[in-house]
């Protein structure tokens, strides 16, 4: 990958793009990880003397051109706080003419941050013409969104072909930190997977099982395991479609497969259910599994005991409710506990919440700001935006 320290940025017009896909709610910026994490680079760039940082990024998923609820304005106070220093917010459409002058009128060592570059039709479809209108913004690009690394998009991949290029530090930071869970990991190596749905982490977990010494699965996916094995799971989540597939795994891999054993049962899915322990193939009929029990956290947090390599993508229950929360929480100590001589990697918005929220994230030695970029990695693919920096 080329990286900064290739690219002549002196005097330059630099566009960036960063993931500012952050989560907003009442205009109000909920988690600046995202923003954080943008700032070597910028510091970086303004430090090697480039005339301009022109950031660029996507918010949410708008379909129908510009809407006031996915504007990137809220970011620009947030980036100004943690930059310390002014930052215009260009309202127009990334693409427009009016946004060209507007960055051309910036006095020199100005930030700007762009509108959301979804609200130009071509961005997803990665249009020639959009590519072009993008690259009059900048003399060079670089490429610093790392969560966005997964989409051949316009702003990611498709004007990196038109400017001199390079990937930002962040991007950097995370192709090397996550690069080190697929190549010649420390063993043993545990990597812990949640979520609702074994559909969505499949091809994750067949890259990494041929590799991994344990796979501890927890999460809704789990009782699509369970009913695999013949267990009574109740009324919780599961995926019927994929039940010959867990099959087809916990015979290949069976003995590094660890399972929750037991089970915290609610009466509904609601934040205020009655609530019961019990074994995990023992779900009665009109209850449904929303975390992992007190000896599952206890047999995963042995799990991970020793491991010198660990990857955690995905909550152990529905941890948006208090009551739920524990088995996320225990893993997220179980990780942070591990201390210095483990290499441990959490990815995706949940995991990561979970361990913010613990406030030891500074005890793990990589959070990824990517959820689908990081496990698309992890599955073994190349991304558009890192080949494009090639
Ligand atoms: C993310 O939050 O996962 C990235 O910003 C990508 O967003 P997208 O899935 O809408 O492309
Ligand atoms: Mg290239």
């Amino acid at each position: 990958m080329q990286n900064l320290k290739s690219l002549n940025v002196s005097g330059q017009r630099v566009l960036v793009r960063v993931d500012y896909n952050v989560p907003i709610s009442g205009g109000v910026v909920q988690d600046d990880t995202r923003v954080t994490a943008s700032l070597p680079t910028i510091r970086a760039l303004l430090e090697a003397g480039a005339r301009n940082v022109i950031l660029m990024s996507h918010f949410g998923r708008p379909k129908n051109g510009p809407e006031e609820k996915y504007s990137l304005k809220p970011v620009a106070p947030v980036l100004e706080g943690v930059l310390g220093q002014p930052v215009t917010f260009i309202a127009g459409t990334a693409d427009s003419d009016e946004t060209l002058a507007a960055v051309q009128a910036l006095p020199e060592g100005a930030v700007a941050l762009l509108e959301n570059v979804r609200f130009s039709a071509g961005e997803e479809k990665n249009d020639a013409d959009l590519n072009a209108r993008l690259a009059r913004l900048g003399d060079a690009f670089v490429l610093d969104a790392f969560g966005s690394a997964h989409r051949a998009h316009s702003s990611v991949s498709g004007v990196a072909g038109l400017l001199p290029h390079a990937g930002g530090l962040l991007l950097e930071a995370e192709v090397t930190a996550l690069g080190k869970l697929l190549n010649n990991p420390e063993h043993p190596y545990v990597v812990i997977i949640g979520g609702a749905k074994v559909s969505d982490k499949l091809l994750v977990i067949e890259n990494l099982l041929p590799t991994v010494d344990r796979m501890l699965i927890g999460g809704g996916m789990a009782y699509t395991f369970v009913k695999a094995q013949g267990g009574k799971i109740g009324r919780s989540i599961h995926e019927d479609d994929f039940l010959d597939k867990a099959r087809e795994l916990l015979a290949r891999y069976g003995e590094k497969i660890v399972l929750p054993t037991d089970t915290l049962v609610a009466d509904a899915f609601s934040a205020e259910a009655n609530t019961r322990v019990v074994p995990t193939a023992e779900i009665p009929d009109d209850w449904e599994g929303l975390d992992i029990g007190p000896d599952s956290r206890e047999a995963f947090t042995q799990a991970l005991a020793g491991a010198k390599t660990v990857f955690w993508n995905g909550p152990m229950g529905v941890f948006e409710f208090e009551k739920f929360a524990g088995g996320t929480n225990a893993i997220a100590q179980a990780v942070a506990d591990l201390g210095e001589g483990t290499y441990s990697v959490i990815g995706g918005g949940d995991s990561v919440s979970a361990i913010n929220k613990s406030g030891q994230a500074d005890r793990v030695s990589h959070i990824s700001t990517g959820g689908g970029a990081s496990l698309e990695l992890l599955e073994g693919k190349a991304l558009p935006g890192v080949e494009a920096m090639k």
